[in-house]
């Protein structure tokens, strides 16, 4: 397949006559893509019925005609001002009952059957002006949803919703009260419209009714999305993406996937270094100008699940972004490693965002590939560069990970509601596992909770994972060497209880964890030998081999070489020896790399990225500071 770069273009921001000269740039620079439209709605419809398609007819053919091909995204992420006095109530509610106003974006709730109605409105006419146009190769539905805190509304529209949905799942108030567990304190319900949405409680409200919104929640941006998405199919043969964030884990993305042709994702390395990542002070230093070598390829990784492997990056940073605390820009050569990282995991286009930085508005802190006046930024270098590399490239292929690794979006959620300890956050867990993986000098699969077949990895590893569905459970049966599961993992039932037969009741070990304690950063529970275990650790009883002992003679890690449990939360030299022994026992070679240094393999080829201010010196090779290298993986 022939990998693309893109970029985000927004015409309407830009006086019509420099349109042609910045679509002749766009593919002199190499750049096959223009994503444009998904923050137009005012100038598409600036009062109610009044449609203003023209300029946008003329903006794609503009760009069409100079060989660009169109991504464009349907408008609803922002609503214009008239929305809301048509539908005052459409307005997101946030936990604390305050509506969220007008001046920004993401301003609706996903469950308000008005907006809902005017959002198929304007997709529909959208799909039937431009569903067969040919420049129009791609379609984007919203812009981030999740971003900006903004799955979850507490607003009268949701609380009908929920009722209905709750209704629907439990069928009668006396099922909901048991399946939640509703004697305690007196919280039985006599139907279901007695029931609220779970804010505004005066301590903590039931776990169990907390998981329920979450599910409703995530499922109304599943039906928000599919309903564009039906519209947009109707109209059109171009596939349709999203584009999802970095660490969003408030809806399920596998759902929302499931409806779209392209999973894609917004990477910003170093705002989210500054901003998303629990990492220590030298660590965010050291990769200032170059983010987390992790951070990105762990989405890459989930992405391509998401999509069914099918996915981009919609918007690649190309220099210092404006949203996090300190927004420093890139080292030299990181625009260029990010775009190959992203190929390397397989993407099929990376988009920069945005063209030309915006001299108004909330986003002119933000680079563009060309500066305000139109000279070219340092990052348009680079992505020119990626474009005559990838002309006389062979072609990237993705190939099967060494081992798998599950990332649920229900845990996430299972874990936000009862964290047990203040620091316990299931992205954080596992994303820690990945690292250690990546550190190891492996490729990596990320799986949904439900896979039901795990006969291509050897090594499968499912830490946190807080509940076991019964297809999971059977397909255990398929992985031919060893699943591992981590603290945590099938200690709740679906509906929030403790199982009555104790966690982790994993199928081919006898283990019983008897109690859980966190621990406050300034302790840990020491290890044989030199490890520790931090944040979380359990009390294991069980009759399988010990393969791992804490200093108090409790067993830290147990199983065989079909099952094993993990009962705590090791520091990351620790479980980077754990994983390394797994690797070991299922002849998995692994690698000791630095710790700016990552491998890829894509299938036939073997990348090495260099995500270090300094040269390094690897094998006899040297990778230049913030670079990349590759050669043929035989
Ligand atoms: C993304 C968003 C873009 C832009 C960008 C700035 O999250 O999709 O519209 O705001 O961030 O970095």
């Amino acid at each position: 397949m022939q990998r693309t770069l893109g970029v985000c273009y927004y015409p309407e921001h830009w006086p019509e006559d420099i349109w042609p000269e910045d679509a002749r740039r766009m593919q002199e620079t190499g750049l096959a893509w223009v994503r444009i439209g998904e923050f137009a709605w005012s100038r598409l419809e600036p009062v109610p019925g009044r449609l203003e398609f023209d300029w946008l007819d003329r903006a794609i053919k503009v760009l069409g005609s100079a060989g660009l091909k169109v991504v464009l995204g349907t408008p609803t992420a922002t609503p214009p001002r008239w929305m809301i006095d048509r539908h005052p109530d459409m307005l997101a509610v946030d936990a604390a009952g305050r509506p969220r106003k007008f001046g920004s974006r993401r301003h609706y709730c996903f469950s308000h059957r008005g907006y809902l109605d005017e959002c198929r409105r304007i997709v529909t006419l959208l799909a039937e002006r431009y569903g067969r146009n040919p420049h129009v190769a791609a379609w984007q539905t919203d812009n981030e949803y999740g971003c900006h805190d903004t799955i979850l509304s507490y607003s009268d529209a949701a609380r009908g919703a929920f009722r209905d949905w709750l209704a629907q799942k439990y069928q009668s108030p006396d099922a909901l009260n048991r399946a939640w567990g509703n004697v305690f304190w007196s919280m039985d319900y006599g139907s279901f419209d007695e029931i609220d949405l779970p804010n505004m409680t005066v301590t903590e409200p039931n776990p169990a009714h907390v998981m329920a919104f979450r599910r409703f929640a995530s499922d109304q941006v599943v039906a928000f999305n599919r309903a564009q998405v039906e519209i947009i199919r109707r109209y059109s043969r171009a596939p349709v993406a999203h584009n999802y964030m970095g660490r969003i884990t408030g809806f399920d993305h596998y759902k929302v996937g499931a409806d779209l042709d392209i999973a894609s994702w917004d990477s910003y390395p170093l705002g989210f270094l500054s901003d998303r990542l629990e990492a220590d002070a030298a660590h965010k230093a050291a990769f200032l100008r170059q983010g987390d070598p992790d951070f990105q390829a762990f989405h890459h990784d989930l992405y391509r699940t998401v999509g069914r492997g099918r996915w981009w990056v919609m918007e690649q940073q190309p220099g210092p972004v404006n949203w996090a605390p300190w927004n420093p820009a890139p080292l030299p050569g990181m625009v260029r490693l990010w775009t190959w990282e992203a190929f390397a995991h397989g993407a099929e286009a990376v988009c920069y965002f945005r063209w030309r930085q915006a001299p108004f508005g909330q986003e002119q802190m933000h680079a563009g590939l060309l500066r305000p006046d139109s000279v070219p930024a340092p990052g348009l270098a680079e992505a020119a560069e990626v474009a005559r590399e990838l002309a006389a490239a062979s072609d990237v292929a993705t190939s099967k990970g060494d081992v798998a690794l599950i990332f649920d979006y229900e845990s996430a959620w299972a874990w936000d509601t009862q964290p047990q300890g203040a620091d316990f956050d299931y992205f954080r867990l596992v994303f820690a596992w990945y690292r250690a993986l990546r550190h190891l000098g492996l490729n990596i699969d990320i799986l949904p909770p439900d896979a039901s077949d795990l006969s291509d990895w050897k090594l499968v590893l499912a830490p946190g994972l807080f509940t076991l569905s019964p297809r999971l459970r059977q397909a255990l049966e398929t992985c031919p060497g060893t699943v591992m599961f981590g603290p945590r993992a099938n200690s709740r039932t679906t509906d929030f209880a403790i199982p009555p037969c104790l966690p982790p009741d994993l199928p081919g070990i006898d283990a019983r964890v008897l109690r859980v304690e966190s621990l406050p950063p300034e302790a840990s529970v020491e290890l044989e030998g030199t490890g520790r275990f931090l944040h979380w650790a359990e009390d294991l009883e069980t009759g399988a081999p010990v393969i791992l002992r804490r200093r108090d003679g409790l067993p830290g890690m147990a199983g065989d070489d079909r099952i094993t449990y993990l009962a705590g939360w090791p520091d990351d030299s620790t479980l980077r020896e754990l994983l390394r022994g797994l690797c070991a026992a299922q002849g998995i070679e692994t690698l000791h790399l630095p710790a700016a240094l990552r491998k890829r393999d894509a299938a036939g080829l073997r990348f090495w990225f260099n995500h270090g201010a300094e040269p390094l010196d690897w094998n006899g090779q040297t990778i230049p500071a913030a670079g990349v290298i590759w050669q043929s993986a035989d």
